[in-house]
């Protein structure tokens, strides 16, 4: 069937935190929705990672179906979820999973806590690659552990691994494991497969555990092809610990729930012990498993129509720039739908800038410098929107920054 991307649906009153709440800068406050009629001046939110679709047709059959069912006591997952996520991930990425390396959590950020508190104690060192998903910090810290980060290398807005400071760094032996980000929010790039092999080889050389979050390989742009971690051959993934989801697929993350692929039998027995000690086991969200299950078996034609749009949402925004804003500077979108765009040649400092784009243009991004202080000057753009929305926050964005 033919989804109608360009609908805009009024999230009011669903209690999104992308719409109703604002993390914010040092000047946002809570935000009120945006009118649908895109008359108002209303903040357009293009921050966190969650699209403004529906979420495809089987989906919400299948929860209607459940819902009807009318019991919601305490579920486990199924034959039939299993077969779902694995067979999903051969069709998309011939990557052979055997359900005996599945561990659900209830998201992946949830998952890299868990990881950290599983191999680390405290004192002890976790590396990740700035600029980065800022939870990735919080998960270290929260475990008494400390950041210590191999920041990613950028050229004309194309970002690289640095591996001779990789290697440097990973050979800390304080450094138990490291959080990769693949393919990498807020760069976009799609690692290749001689990138994640080096890194690879560099961890386990050092006997670094890999946290692979892999929760946005399924959101290609035409050109890029998704490497599996765990693909890479045995001895990566018998050091590695995959984390996938359904959520920034096909737009479930409010439904918490992701799927760890843990191959190595000992690795998955300290983190499923670990989930047990914390009474994390024991029982998954019904709706969330109807759900997963039923993106992964009939969800794929969604998918290939919001990616289509997307991408053609990115090269509306490429151009747009080009023409209008050509001091701003987009990175190239290798993978998810977020989309990294350099501030600097304006010249403004970090309030200067949230002030530009939330308070006068009123468009709400997330400010690069969360994603460390190497994201400083940057503002990541959330594209999953529809094409309305996009074209209203670019032309808002034109007109404070003309007025610098
Ligand atoms: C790289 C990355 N990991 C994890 C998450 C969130 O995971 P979850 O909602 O399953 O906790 C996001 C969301 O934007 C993300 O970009």
């Amino acid at each position: 069937m033919k989804y109608d991307l360009d609908r805009i649906i009024d999230r009011e009153g669903t209690g999104s935190v992308k719409w109703e709440m604002y993390r914010g800068g040092s000047n946002a406050g809570p935000i009120t929705p945006v009118d649908t009629s895109l008359a108002s001046d209303d903040p357009i939110p293009m921050w966190v990672a969650d699209m403004d679709f529906a979420c495809p047709k089987p989906v919400l059959d299948a929860l209607s179906e459940r819902v009807r069912h009318g019991i919601f006591g305490y579920t486990s997952a199924s034959d039939g979820y299993y077969d779902a996520v694995t067979g999903w991930f051969k069709k998309r990425h011939g990557w052979d999973v055997s359900k005996k390396w599945i561990t659900s959590t209830p998201g992946v950020v949830p998952a890299l806590h868990f990881a950290v508190k599983t191999w680390c104690q405290p004192g002890d060192k976790v590396l990740i690659q700035r600029p980065v998903y800022y939870p990735f910090f919080r998960a270290i810290t929260n475990g008494g552990c400390e950041i210590v980060s191999s920041n990613l290398t950028e050229e004309d807005g194309y970002y690289q691994m640095d591996f001779e400071d990789l290697e440097k760094r990973a050979s800390d032996p304080k450094v138990k494991i490291s959080l990769l980000c693949s393919p990498h929010n807020p760069v976009g790039r799609v690692w290749t497969v001689d990138e994640l092999r080096q890194y690879g080889e560099i961890c386990n050389h050092h006997g670094v555990i890999v946290i692979a979050d892999e929760i946005h390989a399924d959101l290609m742009m035409p050109g890029f092809t998704f490497q599996p971690y765990a693909m890479l051959g045995r001895e990566f993934a018998n050091n590695g610990i995959v984390c996938t989801a359904p959520s920034k697929t096909f737009n479930l993350a409010g439904m918490h729930l992701s799927n760890l692929v843990i191959p190595n039998p000992d690795l998955k027995q300290a983190y499923d012990a670990y989930m047990f000690e914390t009474g994390v086991a024991g029982g998954l969200n019904p709706l969330a498993l109807v759900a997963t299950e039923a993106a992964y078996l009939h969800g794929e034609e969604w998918l290939t129509q919001v990616m289509k749009y997307i991408h053609d949402n990115y090269l509306i925004m490429r151009e747009y720039l080009a023409e209008n804003l050509p001091q701003l500077c987009a990175s190239e979108l290798q993978g998810t739908y977020l989309a990294w765009i350099d501030f600097r040649e304006l010249g403004l400092n970090q309030a200067a800038l949230e002030k530009m784009t939330q308070l006068d243009a009123k468009v709400l991004f997330d400010e690069g410098h969360i994603f460390g202080k190497e994201g400083f000057g940057f503002e990541r753009i959330n594209l999953a929107c529809p094409r309305s929305v996009l074209s209203l926050a670019l032309n808002r964005l034109k007109m404070q920054i003309e007025k610098l």
